[in-house]
C-alpha cells in the first residue's frame, strides 16, 4: 500500500509510523509513502498558498489551484481523501475499504480549511477522526496511516490478534493478565488471575472472555452492540 500526504508539514511523515511495528514493515517495503510539500506547487514568487475567503470572515483558505498542481504531480493518487472535522467519522470498516485502494492520497488542511471547489472537482471524500478540533489534519492522517498499515497482510506478527481484537467483532476487548498469578500492590493489597484462565480448559476460557467482551461493550459502548 502506498500512501500519497499532501500538506504544508511533510517532516510531520512517517512520525509515529516510523517506529514499531509500522516503521519495520515500512522498512520491510510492506508498505510506502510520499509526503508533498504542497506549497512547491505554488505558481507566484511568493509561494503563496492561502488567500482571504471569498464573502469575508476570519482566517485564510487554502487555495484549489496549488492542491490541484500538487494533486496533478502524483503518478497514481489512488482514492481521495480529505482529513477534515466536518467529514464522515474514521472506523474500522472504513481502514478495511482504504486497503483495498492500493494508493490512497490524503490531503491535509490548515487555516480554515480548502477552497471547496478543489474537493468536489476531483471527488475527494472528507474524514473526520472524530468529535473534537485539531489545528491540522496531519496527526489524523497518522491515525488513519496506522489503522490502515496493520491491516496489510504480514505487518502484525499473528494474524489471529488482528480478528479478535477490538471491533473486528463488533465488541470490545476482554480484559487480560500476565504473571504473576497473584500479585500485590504498592498499597499491600493482594490481586488474583480469575481462575478460569488458570484451569487449562479452552472451552471455557474462550465463554469466559466472550461473556467479560459482552458485558464491557453493554456496559462502556451500548451503541455497538445496536450496529
Ligand atoms: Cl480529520 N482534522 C482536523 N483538523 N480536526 C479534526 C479531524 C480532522 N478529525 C477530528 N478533528
Amino acid at each position: 500500500m502506498h500512501f500519497n500526504l499532501l500538506t504544508l508539514f511533510p517532516d510531520m511523515f512517517p512520525g509515529f509510523t516510523g517506529l514499531s511495528l509500522a516503521g519495520r514493515a515500512l522498512e520491510d517495503k510492506k508498505w510506502s509513502y510520499n509526503a508533498i510539500q504542497i506549497r512547491d506547487f505554488a505558481r507566484d514568487k511568493h509561494k503563496t498558498v492561502d488567500d482571504t475567503p471569498f464573502g469575508g470572515g476570519a482566517g485564510m483558505v487554502m487555495r484549489a489551484d496549488v492542491i490541484e498542481n500538487a494533486l496533478l504531480s502524483i503518478p497514481s493518487p489512488g482514492k481521495l481523501v480529505y482529513m477534515s472535522p466536518r467529514g464522515r467519522v474514521f472506523n474500522q470498516a472504513m481502514a478495511e475499504e482504504f486497503i483495498k485502494a492500493q494508493s490512497l492520497t490524503i490531503l491535509c488542511g490548515r487555516y480554515e480549511g480548502v477552497d471547496q471547489r478543489v474537493l468536489d472537482a476531483h471527488g475527494f471524500e472528507e474524514v473526520s477522526i472524530g468529535d473534537y478540533v485539531l489545528s491540522g489534519g496531519e496527526p489524523a492522517a497518522l491515525i488513519v496511516m496506522d489503522t490502515c498499515i496493520r491491516l496489510i497482510d504480514g505487518v502484525m506478527g499473528n494474524a489471529q490478534t488482528v480478528s479478535e481484537e477490538s471491533f473486528s467483532n463488533g465488541l470490545l476487548e476482554y480484559p487480560h493478565y500476565t504473571r504473576p498469578a497473584e500479585w500485590t500492590d504498592a498499597k499491600g493489597a493482594a490481586h488474583k488471575v480469575p481462575e478460569v484462565l488458570t484451569s487449562g480448559d479452552h472451552g471455557k476460557v474462550a465463554k469466559w472472555r466472550r461473556a467479560q467482551a459482552e458485558e464491557l461493550t453493554r456496559a462502556r459502548r451500548p451503541d455497538l452492540l445496536k450496529k
